[in-house]
C-alpha cells in the first residue's frame, strides 16, 4: 500500500512571553520581556498508509493538535520534514490544501452568519468540485449525518453538535485523500457520536480516504481505529495495534455502583476502592484477578444496589501507565 504521510524528526518549539502578575511587573515587561521556550514537538517520527484510520493519541498539552497543524500546512515547524501525498504540507499549501480535509473541532470553520448550505456552495467553487459530483455527495452526506433542516439555518444559531456535523461535510465535500479530524466528537451526543463515527467507516471504506484523529474519547477509538500512536510531552511513546494496548494495559475495569443502601462494607479480592460516597462506590476491578460477572454477582447479593456501570478507565491513566513503564 502507497504511504501517504511520512514525518521525520518533527520538532516544534513555541516562544512565548511570560509576565509576573501586579501593575509593577505589567509596567516593567513594556520594556523587558521575559521569553519562554515551549518544546512541544521533539522529535516526533512516523509513517501512514493509504486508507489507514489512525488514532492520534496523548494527555492535554501532549503534542497532538500542533502536529495536526504542522500536517495540515497551518504551522511552520522549527525543524525536521513532512511528506504528505508528496507535498511539503507548510511550503505548497495552496495546492496541497485541495488534497485534504481538516476539522478542527473547537475552532469556527464554517461562515458564522451564513447557513452551511451557503459554505458548502463556495467551496464547490474553491475546490472545482463538478456540479453533479457535488450535489450527490452533498444529498448522500446530509442523509447520512440526519443535518436535512440543519444546513438551511445560520451556523450561528446551531447547536455544538449540528455545526460539527456540518463541518465534517465541508471537510469531506472534495473528496479528499487525506483528513485530519481534531477531537471531532466533542460536544455529539450518544446517537450522533455513532453516526458520525459510522460516517467516517463507510467514506474510508468507499473513498479508501485515509484519516488522523485526535481525540480523548475511548469510544471513538475503538470504533474507528486499528493503529493508535500516542504521543506524550511531544514525543511518541507507542505506535501500533490498539489490540496490543488493550490486551496489555487495560487490565482493568471501573464499576460505578450507586446504592439505595450501603451499610455493608465492600470487599471483594482484586478490587479495589478508588472513591466512596454515602450511597456511591467506585470500584477499580483488576480483570486478571477476578471477573466482571462475579463482581456484579456479589454485589446483587450482598447489597442493595439501585445502579450499576461498568468501563473501562480513561485513555489518560492508560497512557501514564505506558509513560511510566517507558521511564523505568
Ligand atoms: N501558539 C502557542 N504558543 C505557545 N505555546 C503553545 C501554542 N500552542 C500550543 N502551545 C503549547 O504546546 C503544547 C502542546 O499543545 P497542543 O495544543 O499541541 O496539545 P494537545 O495535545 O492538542 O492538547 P489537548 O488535548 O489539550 O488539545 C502545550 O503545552 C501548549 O501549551
Ligand atoms: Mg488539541
Amino acid at each position: 500500500m502507497e504511504t501517504v504521510i511520512c514525518v521525520n524528526d518533527l520538532k516544534k518549539t513555541y516562544k512565548t512571553h511570560r509576565r509576573k502578575a501586579g501593575f509593577f511587573n505589567a509596567v516593567k515587561s513594556l520594556f523587558k520581556r521575559e521569553i519562554v521556550l515551549k518544546h512541544a514537538l521533539q522529535g516526533v517520527n512516523f509513517s501512514i498508509k493509504e486508507g489507514e484510520i489512525v488514532g492520534f493519541i496523548g494527555p492535554n498539552g501532549a503534542g497532538k493538535s500542533t502536529t495536526i497543524k504542522a500536517l495540515s500546512g497551518v504551522l511552520h515547524p522549527t525543524s525536521g520534514s513532512v511528506n504528505s501525498l508528496g507535498f511539503i504540507p507548510w511550503k505548497d499549501r495552496v495546492k496541497y490544501v485541495k488534497n485534504i480535509g481538516v476539522v478542527f473541532g473547537q475552532k469556527p470553520q464554517l461562515h458564522w452568519d451564513l447557513p452551511p448550505l451557503d459554505t458548502y456552495w463556495l467551496n464547490k467553487d474553491v475546490y472545482d468540485i463538478p456540479e453533479y459530483e457535488f450535489k450527490k455527495r452533498l444529498n448522500h452526506m446530509i442523509k447520512l449525518l440526519d443535518v436535512e433542516e440543519v444546513v438551511h439555518t445560520p451556523t450561528r444559531d446551531l447547536s455544538l453538535g449540528e455545526r460539527m456535523k456540518c463541518k465534517l461535510i465541508a471537510a469531506l465535500l472534495h473528496n479528499p485523500k487525506l483528513v485530519f479530524l481534531d477531537e471531532p466528537s466533542i460536544g455529539l451526543d450518544v446517537i450522533a457520536k455513532d453516526r458520525f463515527r459510522d460516517f467516517i467507516v463507510d467514506i474510508n471504506k468507499k473513498f479508501k480516504t485515509t484519516f488522523i484523529v485526535t481525540t480523548h474519547d475511548m469510544g471513538d477509538i475503538e470504533k474507528l481505529c486499528k493503529r493508535i500512536i500516542i504521543i506524550n510531552y511531544g514525543v511518541i511513546v507507542y505506535d501500533g495495534p490498539i489490540e496490543k494496548i488493550k490486551k496489555e494495559y487495560l487490565t482493568h475495569k471501573h464499576l460505578d455502583v450507586k446504592f439505595n443502601d450501603l451499610k455493608k462494607k465492600f470487599k471483594l479480592s482484586g478490587c479495589k476502592i478508588i472513591k466512596e460516597d454515602e450511597y456511591e462506590l467506585k470500584i477499580e476491578l483488576d480483570t486478571k484477578k477476578q471477573t466482571i460477572k462475579n463482581a456484579i454477582n456479589y454485589l446483587i447479593t450482598n447489597f442493595d444496589v439501585a445502579d450499576i456501570i461498568v468501563q473501562d478507565p480513561p485513555i489518560e491513566e492508560i497512557i501514564q501507565k505506558i509513560y511510566r513503564e517507558k521511564r523505568k
